[in-house]
This record gives structure tokens, C-alpha cells and sequence, in this order.
């Protein structure tokens, strides 16, 4: 449609049939009217009406093609206009075939994989009638014991700003695609803004950021989205500045639009716009919905304050119409660009139109998995494992299916590749004794685990925490793995030393007490359907391990919340400082993580043999980087270059990532590796909020971790 002709459409809508368009329920309540019965459920339950539901604009959470087909099919013949319904989902890393968690994503430390996902799983929701997915989230994440880092990609700005734009191109492909290309799906970035920041590290609980730590670090993964065309965010459930985000005017507003150049749809979160109400800021649905509608909150999901409530703000002149039309306008615009005028169904009722094979999506989410595997320990090179050694494959996730991870409801456990079946599949001689609980073990068991570990060449311990203890509403005050795996581990250690231990989790754990009991150690994540062949391609070594920490791993609790890139203090503990004094430290344990940010080792090692760059640069600083690789078998790594600016404005962090790639070098040669920072790199926000690059000296490091050492200055002069 042109757009004259959407405002031709809106021209004969009721004010009803308007705000219908702003309102999003659970296919269940649909299925009351389809099936014609007495209303008890759902709907009785937010006091909606049949008529009311023959406007609505949105549906989210379907599963099936037939179910969208219905649906729609239902509703266009029911409601007067016949605009179509627009379906929305939570495909996060997947839709049925899972791909590592996003955080997993995130370690790849490669768009690539990112955008790969995300075109593949869209592609794949797209044929069970999936037009938006919530997704990506973008929240900076410093703080581990919240169970949502699960669906981040890390603690950096940067990373999260490349990955932001890779799953955003992954979902939606080129400018337009859209609208004729109906395996690519609208991406939706959430959650706007600050909710990874929650104190204490408690879901849902209060955020209090300074605009400057804000525009800083959070905003800039969703600027990138919003850049890349993004086609709706959604709000979070945080206060921010002591209003929550579904309410907050500045924010959606002033922030969002003005500064970040968003033009599309705003979603609230579920319920959040009723939650206003819990939030204490509105006394009921009404106030609710005039605060969270006039704050610019375009849509309202899973509440019936809109459409309850908003009829009556326009009537008695709260509300103005026209402030609806252009909301009303924003939904139909997203509609449109999907081509659903065109074609309601979107591909559903053409034979061949959507979805991929399931050996595509098989062969990529296992080739993302090895990816996204994080090798942190690898003492005496225990790994890889060589052909014929005898492998026994014992604990709690030895054989478990549970590795999908959160946000994986229509993926099948049953369907999901162990790490048994991985190694079985493979030329090692694997002996499994997995363990039926994830916490306590019999001693029948952990006599057969003590046997074969005894009998075996090498032990491979598999640990971790289930599914459901990360994602939303999963803190942990200690996240940890349980002191029952960790007992288990020493145990196994005691018999044969030889042990390589892998992790399964959502978010860093507390890793300290076991490191001393494991030679190796590979951090899975929770890896997705072909989870076990992936770690079979690492651990034999048929794939090298190229992922890096996407968060600082902690040594003890008490150093979260931790990131790599914290400000310079007044007070800094320095070399010469250690031991006491005071400086910014602890009197009772380390300031450094246990491992941190960008760090992930692999097979082999690179050097960097040489990094050259100018003295000054005005525009560009094309820099040189030598990496040579003294070992026999060719070695892939991430290159990472971090600057420090030496003096600003405001205090600015010890240093920042502003490259990445993957490099891989020959054995026995060396590998010039030429790249450009720009102005733009040197940028930071100031204290008035302006983001610009002041004259003046920076320091750069380069190597593959956030800790890597420096090789000089340069000075950024006017020009
Ligand atoms: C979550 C969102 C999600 C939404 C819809 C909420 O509880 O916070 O991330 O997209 O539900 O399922």
C-alpha cells in the first residue's frame, strides 16, 4: 500500500477500531470466540468483549502454521476492516531448532554467527506464521546473579552494538525485504532501557543509571538496532529515573526518538502497562493507560488498559485523536511493510514459500555451537582428545538433553543432541555413566563414575545448571554450581587426574573452587539441538575453539557487579600500591576476575610479532598488527584492539574494545593484518551528553584479551 492509501484506511476507522491496533493478546483468547462458548477464561478475566477483539491489531505467542492460519482466517471474517492481524513471537535463538543462547552468540565474538542465526531462525519461524520476534535483546549486562544475561551478548557496548545489527540484518535482510521476502521476519529490540542494571541483580527490580552511564554504554547497542532499521522496541520493566520505562516520557520520547531516530512501533511488555499500577506511578488501568499512551508507548501487550481505557481519554479530551492516528499509523506502516495487505497469510498458503531444511538448520546451529564454546583452561594440552584414548563421560549432564536453555519453548529436549551421543559418535572408546539428578547422586552412581573415570585415559566431566535456573525471573544471589557437582568433581580428580570438565549454564559462574580440580575446562553455555556433536567437534578438536568470554568471569561474589571496562578511579590499586594503602581494593580478595572479558584460548597460540601505527591522526589510524604462529597447525584467533584515552572530559574507562576480527594464521608463518580506527572510535559521550572525540593522547592495546598489553600512543589532532 502506499501510504496515502494507509491514511485513507485510517480515515474510516472508529476510534474502537483504532485503538484495537494498539492492543496485543495471547492466542487464547481467540480460541474462546473461534469455538463460540461461554466466556470464563481469559477474556472474562480483562473484560473483554467479542466485538472488542474483532479489532485488535496483534496476536503473540502462537506456535503452529495451522493455528496462524485459523486465526487470521477467523478474524478477517469477523472484523469489518479486515486488517490483518500481525503475529509476534519470542524466537530468540531459534524457533524448533535451537542455536546457542545469545549469550553464547556473543562469545563467538562474530556477527557472522549472529546474523546467521537470525536469518536461519526467523526463516524457520517465518513457516509457523511468525511475523515479529521479540528479539534481539540488547541489555548491557554486568551483573551475573541476574538470569537474563542468558539473552545478552555481554558486558560490551561494542560487541552488543555489532551483534545488535547482525541479528537485526539477520531477521529482517535489506531495506524492503520485508514485504516480499516472507521468510524474513521484523526484529524487535528490547528491553528499552537499562533493565540488566536491576539492583542487586534482581529481576524486575529498580535501575538507577546517570544519563552519562546510559548514553555511554546502554544506548548504543540500541542505536546500532535502531540504525540497522529495527522495526519496533520494546519497552522494559525497570524504572528508570524513578519512572518506569512503559511511562517514561523522556525516555520513549526525548531519548528514543529524538536522539536515537526511532520512528516505529513501541511494544510494552507483557502486562507492564498494568503494571504501572503496581509500580505505585498510576491508581488505576486508566491512569495507566493515559501515563504509558501519552509517555509514547505505541502498543500495549498482554493488558486491557488500552482497550479499556483509552476510548474514554480521547472522549473526554485527555487524550488527543490525533496522538492516536499517528500510533495507529505506526502499526499499520509495520503491517504494511510486512506485506500482509498483500498477503495476510504471508507465504502460508504457497506451497514452498517459507521455511529452510532441517538439515540446514541442523548443520548450522551445530557449526554456531562449536563457535560459541569457550575453551578456559587447557593444562598439559589435555585437549583435544586423540583418536582411540578412552573417554569416560560422567555427571549430571553427561547425557542430559537439558541444553537448550531458556526461551527454547517450541525446541525438543528430545530432539537435542547430548554430549554422550556427540562423543559416541565420534573414534574415541566413550564409557557414559551419567547421573539421574542434577544435584545429589546415589553411591551406586558415584561408584560407577569413580570406576570408569579410574579406567579411562580421560575423564570429562560434564556440569552445570539446568535450563530453568537462568532466563527471566531466575536470579541467584550465589551463582555457583551447586557444592554437590563440586564435590563430585574433586572426587573424580582424586582417581585420574586427567579431567576436562563442561559447563552448561546461563550466565558466569563462580568457577574458583574447581579450577584446581580440572586440567581442562570448556564453558558450553547452553549450546542448542546439536549441542553434543559440537562438543564432540571441540573436544576431539575436528573444530578449534575460537569463542571469547562475552563477560568477565568473577573470582567470588563479592566483586559483582564486574566488567572489564570500569572507570580510572582517584585511587587506583597499582603495581606499586599492591599490598595496602588507600587505594580502590579489597582487604579480603582480588579486584581482577577470574578470567576476563575477550578471553577464551584455543589450539595452538599466536604472537603478536608487531603492531605499527602513526604518531598522530587526524581522521584514520591505519594500523598494522604482525601475528605470527610458531606451532605446526594453523591457528584461528580473535584479534581485539582496545584504546585508552589517556585525558577527557569526564572519567573515562580504563579502555574500551574498538575492533575485533578473526584471524587465522599458517603454521610456522606470519600474517600482516591491516585496520583502520576511526574518529568515530575515539568518541565518547560527555558530561552535556554529546558524543565527540577530544584532542588529545591515546593509548593502544592489542591482543586477544581484555587484558592484553599495550603498544604506545598516538595523538588525535584537529584536521
Ligand atoms: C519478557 C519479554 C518477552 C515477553 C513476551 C516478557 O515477560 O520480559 O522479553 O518478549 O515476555 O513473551
Amino acid at each position: 500500500m502506499e501510504k496515502k492509501e494507509l491514511f485513507a484506511l485510517l480515515s474510516q476507522m472508529t476510534l474502537a477500531e483504532k485503538i484495537g491496533q494498539l492492543v496485543q493478546l495471547t492466542p487464547n483468547f481467540f480460541a474462546e470466540v473461534a469455538a463460540e462458548g461461554e466466556i470464563t477464561g481469559p477474556l472474562a478475566e480483562l473484560g473483554i468483549t467479542k466485538e472488542e477483539l474483532y479489532t485488535l491489531g496483534s496476536v503473540l505467542g502462537t506456535h503452529t502454521k495451522e493455528e496462524v492460519y485459523a486465526l487470521q482466517k477467523n478474524y478477517l471474517a469477523h472484523s469489518r476492516l479486515k486488517i490483518p492481524l500481525v503475529f509476534m513471537a519470542d524466537v530468540i535463538h531459534g524457533y524448533e531448532t535451537i542455536f546457542p543462547i545469545p549469550l553464547a552468540l556473543g562469545a563467538s565474538f562474530d556477527p557472522a554467527v549472529a546474523e546467521e542465526v537470525a536469518s536461519l531462525s526467523g526463516a524457520e519461524a517465518s513457516a509457523a506464521g511468525v511475523h515479529v520476534t521479540f528479539s534481539p535483546m540488547v541489555d548491557l549486562v554486568r551483573d551475573p546473579r541476574w538470569g537474563r544475561v542468558l539473552e545478552s551478548t555481554g558486558e560490551d557496548s561494542y560487541l552488543n552494538s555489532l551483534m545488535a545489527t547482525a541479528f537485526v540484518k539477520g531477521y529482517q535482510g535489506t531495506a524492503g525485504e520485508l514485504a516480499t521476502n516472507f521468510r524474513k521476519i521484523a526484529a524487535c529490540v528490547k528491553h528499552f532501557a537499562g533493565y540488566g542494571a536491576a539492583e542487586g541483580g534482581r529481576d524486575y527490580n529498580t535501575v538507577d543509571l546517570s544519563d552519562w552511564n546510559l548514553y555511554q554504554n546502554y544506548l548504543p547497542a540500541f542505536q546500532a538496532a535502531v540504525t540497522a532499521g529495527v522495526k519496533l522496541v520494546m519497552t522494559s520493566f525497570n524504572v528508570l529515573k524513578g519512572i518506569p520505562s512503559t511511562a517514561n516520557k523522556w525516555l520513549l520520547q526525548d531519548v528514543l526518538r529524538q536522539d536515537l531516530g526511532f520512528e516505529g512501533v513501541v511494544i510494552s511488555d507483557w502486562g507492564a502497562v498494568r503494571e504501572l499500577v503496581t509500580h505505585r506511578v498510576a491508581e488505576d488501568l486508566s491512569a495507566a493507560a493515559q501515563r504509558a499512551f501519552t509517555a509514547g508507548c505505541t502498543m500495549d501487550m498482554m493488558s486491557s488498559a488500552y482497550i479499556k481505557y483509552l476510548g474514554n481519554l480521547v472522549t473526554t479530551g485527555v487524550v488527543a485523536e490525533t496522538d492516536i492516528d499517528a500510533a495507529v499509523l505506526q502499526v499499520l506502516t509495520l503491517k504494511n511493510d510486512l506485506g500482509l495487505f498483500a498477503d495476510p497469510y504471508r507465504g502460508l498458503t504457497t506451497a514452498g514459500a517459507l521455511g529452510v531444511k532441517e538439515e540446514v538448520l541442523r548443520k548450522a546451529s551445530r557449526q554456531a555451537a562449536a563457535k560459541s564454546m569457550v575453551l578456559l583452561k587447557n593444562d598439559e594440552d589435555i585437549l583435544p582428545l586423540t583418536t582411540g584414548q578412552k573417554v569416560a563421560v560422567v555427571g549430571p549432564f553427561a547425557a542430559s538433553q537439558d541444553i537448550l536453555g531458556a526461551w527454547s519453548w517450541i525446541g525438543q529436549k528430545a530432539a537435542a543432541v547430548s554430549l554422550a551421543a556427540g562423543l559416541q559418535a565420534t573414534d574415541l572408546a566413550v564409557t557414559v555413566v551419567p547421573t539421574v539428578d542434577r544435584l545429589a547422586y546415589t553411591p551406586k552412581e558415584v561408584d560407577a563414575m569413580l570406576a570408569a573415570a579410574a579406567a579411562c585415559d580421560v575423564v570429562v566431566v560434564a556440569l552445570g545448571e539446568s535450563a530453568s535456573e537462568s532466563g527471566e525471573a531466575t536470579s541467584k544471589g550465589q551463582p555457583s554450581l551447586p557444592a554437590t557437582q563440586v564435590a563430585l568433581l574433586q572426587k573424580i580428580a582424586a582417581v585420574n587426574e586427567k579431567v576436562v570438565t563442561v559447563l552448561f549454564n546461563g550466565r558466569p559462574l563462580l568457577l574458583a573452587d574447581i579450577l584446581l580440580a580440572t586440567k581442562g575446562l570448556v564453558e558450553a553455555f547452553f549450546p542448542g539441538s546439536e549441542g553434543g556433536h559440537a562438543l564432540a567437534d571441540i573436544l576431539t578438536g575436528k573444530v578449534a575453539p575460537s569463542a571469547k568470554l562475552p563477560m568477565s568471569y568473577p573470582a567470588t561474589l563479592g566483586q559483582i557487579p564486574l566488567h572489564y571496562d570500569e572507570l580510572s578511579t582517584g585511587r587506583p590499586l597499582t603495581e606499586d600500591y599492591a599490598g595496602g594503602g588507600y587505594v580502590s581494593f579489597y582487604l579480603d580478595q582480588p579486584n581482577a576476575p577470574l578470567f576476563p572479558f575477550g578471553y577464551g584460548l584455543t589450539y595452538g597460540q599466536l604472537e603478536v610479532a608487531d603492531v605499527t601505527f602513526p604518531a598522530t591522526m587526524s581522521h584514520q589510524l591505519p594500523v598494522t598488527v604482525t601475528l605470527h604462529n610458531p606451532g605446526v597447525k594453523a591457528v584461528t584467533e580473535t584479534l581485539q584492539v582496545y584504546l585508552e584515552d589517556l585525558v577527557g572530559e569526564v572519567a573515562l574507562p580504563k579502555r574500551s574494545l574498538k575492533h575485533l576480527q578473526k584471524v587465522t594464521v599458517a603454521p610456522g608463518t606470519s600474517e600482516k593484518i591491516e585496520l583502520t580506527l576511526t574518529k568515530d572510535d575515539l568518541a565518547y559521550v560527555h558530561a552535556e551528553l554529546s558524543t565527540a572525540a577530544d584532542p588529545g593522547d591515546f593509548k593502544l592495546y592489542v591482543g586477544f584479551d581484555s587484558q592484553c598489553p599495550a603498544y604506545g600512543t598516538f595523538r588525535l589532532v584537529e584536521g
